[in-house]
């Protein structure tokens, strides 16, 4: 007798998973009874926060380490789901890395990888998962962007531009996708407390304290939410939602030397 085909069963698969806003989203869809696949490259840190979430929330949580700035790093993550019997229903393009200082003194190596973290995984992804949703008409992506994606920002000039993409990739592919059931989102947050600025060393920039940082537990909720709800471009809060309209609105000559102002590592308290 012919043995029977297993059906795939339906993930969240969620990228820099291991810390930061990335389990804090991952704990938003498992809330909700999505079984999860988290991907980052600490094994460990992805075992800690698997064990944690599905002991709150019970649901199936599973790990993948990968280095995603690498293309076989990608591509890992669907044979990951082939291995396991699962299928990525959602996908939470949420790993991405910043650098801060002058662009021309970034190491090269850093510099490139932000490129290949922040923009090329996120499309590699979305292309390798985004036919079979399509082909199943449900699911959908939630890119995350951040603020700094609605201008320039010199002394952090890369990290800004990558999120720049990542908004407009995610509104063009949201209007393709417009009259199929599956949703697309882009996640703008303002500064959170994560450890993301200690790593780029931007501790002593005046954002910080211009604007303070939120908790991820917080926006991550938002995030969720508007995304089932079908939002396009979702900014958690009254305060960066004006912060981003006034952005989109404001002249670059007013625009860019402002960000300057609040990027520009301070040297009086670069080692606070
Ligand atoms: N923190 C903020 O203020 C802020 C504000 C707006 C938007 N965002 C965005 O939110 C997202 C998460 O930021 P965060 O603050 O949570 O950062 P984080 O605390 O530094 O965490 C980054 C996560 O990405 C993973 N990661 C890094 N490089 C990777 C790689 N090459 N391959 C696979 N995974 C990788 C890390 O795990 P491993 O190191 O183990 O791989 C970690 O799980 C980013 O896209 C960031 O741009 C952050």
């Amino acid at each position: 007798m012919a043995e029977r085909e297993s059906v795939p069963a339906p993930v969240t698969v969620v990228t820099g998973a291991s810390e930061g806003l990335g389990p804090a989203l991952a704990y938003e869809f498992a809330r909700a009874g999505h079984a999860l696949l988290l991907v980052a490259r600490g094994t460990a840190a992805l075992k800690a926060a698997a064990e944690k979430i599905r002991g709150e929330t019970g649901v199936r949580v599973g790990i993948h380490s990968a280095d995603l700035a690498t293309r076989a790093g990608c591509k890992s993550v669907v044979a990951a789901l082939g291995r396991q019997g699962l299928y990525g229903e959602f996908l939470v393009n949420n790993a991405g890395v910043g650098l801060s200082g002058p662009l021309a003194e970034y190491e090269h190596d850093a510099l490139m990888r932000l490129v290949d973290l922040n923009i090329r995984a996120l499309s590699d992804l979305t292309r390798r998962l985004l036919p079979d949703m399509i082909a199943r008409d449900s699911g959908g992506i939630l890119n995350v962007a951040s603020l700094a994606g609605f201008m320039p920002g010199p002394y952090q000039a890369a990290y800004f531009a990558s999120k720049a993409y990542v908004i407009s990739l995610s509104e063009a592919l949201a209007h393709e996708l417009a009259l199929t059931n599956v949703r697309v989102s882009v996640f703008a947050p303002g500064p959170l407390a994560t450890r993301f600025h200690e790593r780029i060393g931007s501790q002593s920039a005046f954002y910080l304290r211009f604007q303070g940082v939120e908790s991820v537990e917080q926006v991550a909720r938002t995030a969720y939410a508007h995304f089932m709800r079908g939002r396009r471009v979702i900014v958690p809060g009254v305060v960066n939602t004006l912060s981003a309209a006034l952005q989109r609105v404001t002249p670059h000559t007013l625009l860019v030397p402002f960000a300057a102002w609040l990027l520009k590592l301070r040297e009086e308290s670069a080692h606070v």
